[in-house]
């Protein structure tokens, strides 16, 4: 399995790189304001600097929730850095998105995921990556563990190359959780990845 580190502060992605179990990185818009990154360009150096640190794919998250916005913000963070993933939400403008983006080999990260409807959309769309939302899943009392191990079913069954990339992770025990599932990939905070010691 996996190891990504879900933030996009530096001195932790240093941290967990230097552990030796650092696999990749995924941000998000929120995750991305907390360390005071506004504007594109700012945003661009950060991922570059995230980049120069970590040799693995780094997921960075378009604003626009229209089709023609995903493109225009994907194709330009993709153009960034061969390991910059276009993260997307699941939506109907998403997954067009997912499916444009597979046709030029540009690697995608499905997020936003609560089902296996979605989780099917995104493989067939061609995702690189899904993102079910653990943590958000436990919230509203649905079984998150079980939904993942759905997913990894349904992608055995069908031959799916789409890896399933646990995310809203808060706890250690999930990151075990979503390991005894077969979860291709979990991303989590550096303090549940600590807690595995
Ligand atoms: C990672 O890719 C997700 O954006 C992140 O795990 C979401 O976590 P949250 O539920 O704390 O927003």
């Amino acid at each position: 399995m996996k190891f990504f580190i879900d933030t996009a502060n530096l001195a932790q992605i240093r941290e967990a790189n230097e552990m030796g179990v650092l696999d990749g990185v995924t941000t998000n818009p929120s995750l991305m304001a907390k360390e005071n990154i506004r504007g594109e360009e700012a945003c661009r150096r950060h991922y570059l600097e995230i980049c120069s640190i970590v040799d693995g794919d780094v997921s960075a998250e378009v604003i626009a929730t229209d089709f023609d916005g995903m493109v225009r913000e994907g194709e330009a963070l993709a153009a960034l850095h061969k390991n910059i993933v276009v993260k997307l939400p699941c939506t109907a403008d998403g997954i067009r998105a997912v499916k444009y983006f597979a046709g030029k080999n540009i690697r995608t990260n499905c997020t936003l995921v609560f089902s296996a409807g979605q989780a099917l959309l995104a493989a067939k769309a061609g995702a690189t990556y899904v993102s079910p939302f653990v943590d958000r899943l436990d919230d509203i009392c649905s079984d998150s563990v079980g939904l993942v191990a759905q997913i990894v079913d349904l992608y055995q069954t069908y031959d799916y190359t789409t890896q399933v990339l646990a995310a809203s992770i808060r706890n250690t025990l999930h990151i075990l959780q979503c390991a005894e599932v077969g979860a291709d990939v979990v991303t989590c905070p550096l303090s549940a990845i600590k807690g595995l010691l």
